[in-house]
């Protein structure tokens, strides 16, 4: 057990639900303020706040929300996949020093009661902020989304919108992996150039500069075996068009339709039945007692280099509510996460 530690230079700030957006959202939702430095209670771990995540699921709690998936309270913290270090402990489980994860305020630091939800980083996973992203839930989503549902298989074409993003680079890499060809869409040109350097697409097209079925017919000419839908909308749209018999659509997002006031629905879904189309939508906690598994795996492609994760790191506590309005927007390029305090040396 250690003791606590010594009150740190930097007053502690978090950033607050100040109020709920209607539409898109802007930067009055949120207010960054002062809080008390925590107390390490018995059995209680205090954590320093490395980074923080930003992901689309975010926009969603900042409304009300229904019973079964509540949003954040107002003139309360944010809360989000947060990398940190253990400051102190009183729980036996951790020790000063150790990386952890959780899902934790968007505070510089914070007390985790009992340690409850609190998860020590293995070291074999690589650099730290990993655990919440490639080598983490993102990383099994996009190897649910993929392999288990997309049953991708040497031959497919396979199609993959917000190819530049978190899942989206993951998921061209397993696909190419699996054996496919795979196509991807992106908002601009810088990041159509990084998924075909990086992130195993053989092909794609910048979706704000060219037409959805002109860039289809010509990059997927024996139609579409899998796609996997992170976009929603007008893209899920085309997908289906260009869509061969008996293809699979495990559906993963629909951040398109995040800051619509209203359901515009989906055009074409008919085509589900001439086309004996499957589609899937899902949610990864649902298959959280693979992660283990998909660890094993990762660590071994994304230690050895055979594939890579990009991260998109914006610094500084006060610059998160904009960060991840830019997110949402289209700024990022990969997975977008917040530094909020020193990061420790990158494993070689
Ligand atoms: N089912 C699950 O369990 C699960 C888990 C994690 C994530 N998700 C979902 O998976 C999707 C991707 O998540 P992520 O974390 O990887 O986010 P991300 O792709 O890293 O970031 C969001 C990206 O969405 C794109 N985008 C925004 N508005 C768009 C629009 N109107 N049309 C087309 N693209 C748009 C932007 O890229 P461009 O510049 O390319 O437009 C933006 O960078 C989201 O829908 C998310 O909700 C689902």
């Amino acid at each position: 057990m250690t003791q606590p530690h010594t009150a740190p230079h930097e007053p502690n700030q978090r950033i607050v639900l100040a109020r709920r957006p209607s539409g898109w959202p802007d930067e009055s939702c949120f207010r960054l303020e002062s809080c008390p430095e925590p107390d390490c209670g018995p059995q209680d771990v205090l954590v320093q706040a490395i980074w923080l995540s930003l992901d689309p699921y975010l926009r969603g709690r900042m409304n009300e929300g229904p019973s079964y998936a509540p949003g954040f309270a107002l003139d309360r913290p944010i809360v989000s996949r947060v990398v940190g270090r253990v400051i102190a402990s009183r729980n036996e489980r951790f020790r000063e020093g150790d990386f952890v994860w959780g899902f934790l305020d968007w505070s510089l630091r914070v007390r985790v009661p009992r340690g409850e939800g609190l998860h020590r980083i293995d070291p074999a996973l690589g650099k730290p902020s990993l655990a919440i992203s490639a080598m983490g839930m993102p990383g099994l989503t996009a190897w649910v989304g993929v392999v288990e549902l997309g049953k991708v298989s040497p031959g497919d074409t396979v199609y993959i919108s917000s190819a530049a993003g978190t899942i989206g680079q993951l998921a061209g890499q397993f696909a190419r992996q699996a054996g496919a060809r795979v196509i991807g869409s992106v908002g601009s040109d810088d990041k159509l150039d990084f998924v075909l350097r990086h992130c195993g697409y053989h092909a794609g097209f910048n979706y704000k500069r060219q037409d959805m079925d002109d860039a289809l017919r010509e990059l997927c000419p024996n139609g579409i075996d899998v796609y996997l839908d992170n976009v929603g909308g007008a893209t899920l749209e085309a997908a289906l068009r260009h869509a061969n018999v008996g293809a699979r659509f495990p559906i993963c997002g629909m951040i398109s339709r995040y800051n619509e006031l209203e359901d515009s629905g989906v055009k074409g879904m008919q085509l589900l039945v001439s086309k004996r189309i499957t589609m899937t939508g899902f949610i990864v906690y649902d298959h959280v007692h693979k992660l283990a598994a998909y660890q094993q795996r990762a660590a071994a492609w994304f230690g050895s280099g055979e594939m890579r994760f990009h991260e998109d790191i914006v610094h500084g506590l006060a610059q998160a509510p904009a960060a991840l309005l830019g997110m949402l927007r289209g700024e990022a390029m990969g997975k977008r996460l917040v530094q909020v305090s020193t990061a420790p040396p990158t494993p070689a």
